[in-house]
């Protein structure tokens, strides 16, 4: 999964820039955690983009008053996200073992980087990121919403790549039980249709750690 992301991430980054390919129910969701964020109290606005990419959603959270830090195993995906914006900190590593003190966040963002992680482990992820997040700090967490595994190569293959890289779909509650067992408190989920070449149906779920 690494390396295909290294592999396309020139690609990745020139195809997806910004935020185009969210729906405004995407965006809305996107903006009402970077709202609860900033609005914390006594808060600095300090947020994790976690599974951060090319950078393009710190960029946009960053536009929304935010002060981000990226992080993505893949090496390539960071190399364009410190291109693009090279104020901010960007670093490789992985979303098991965040490489940050508990508490450190006001925010964290799993902006579709939970996806490619099987089921089973996924729980383990959303309690990393937990640990890292202040008491009344908020997580949104974005994905594909159904059951099953769909394979993205084909995607990539039409570009040139040969990479081997899949996805797995979450229900939306199995995502709120994850949430739950993370000892996070669902605030407010959004499901929506599939859009355009889109295959599945999206969902985000926004949560809150309790002071
Ligand atoms: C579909 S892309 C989404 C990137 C970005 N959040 C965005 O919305 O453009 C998934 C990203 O998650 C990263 N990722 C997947 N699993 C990860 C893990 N276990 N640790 C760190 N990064 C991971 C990948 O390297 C990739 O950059």
């Amino acid at each position: 999964m690494q390396h295909a992301y290294d592999t396309v991430a020139a690609d990745y980054a020139a195809r997806l820039p910004d935020t185009r390919a969210e729906t405004p129910l995407d965006l809305a969701m996107v903006d009402a955690f970077a709202e609860a964020v900033v609005g914390a109290a006594g808060g600095d606005g300090l947020v994790l983009d976690a599974g951060c990419g090319t950078g393009r959603m710190s960029r946009h959270l960053a536009g929304r008053g935010l002060r981000t830090v990226g992080l993505d195993l893949s090496h390539g995906m960071v190399t364009m996200a410190r291109r693009a914006q090279p104020g901010t900190s960007y670093v490789v590593g992985a979303l098991g073992a965040l490489p940050y003190a508990d508490a450190s966040f006001a925010g964290v963002l799993l902006w579709y980087s939970t996806i490619h992680t099987p089921p089973d482990e996924q729980s383990a992820l959303l309690s990393e990121a937990a640990r890292v997040l202040r008491p009344g700090g908020h997580l949104l967490v974005g994905f594909q919403a159904g059951t099953g595994v769909r394979d993205v190569a084909p995607a990539y293959r039409a570009l040139g790549h040969e990479v081997v890289l899949e996805r797995h779909l979450a229900s939306p509650d199995e995502m709120g039980t994850r949430l739950a067992d993370a000892g996070l408190v669902e605030v407010a989920r959004l499901v929506r249709r599939a859009v355009g070449s889109e295959r599945d149906d999206q969902a985000a779920l926004l949560a809150r750690r309790p002071d």
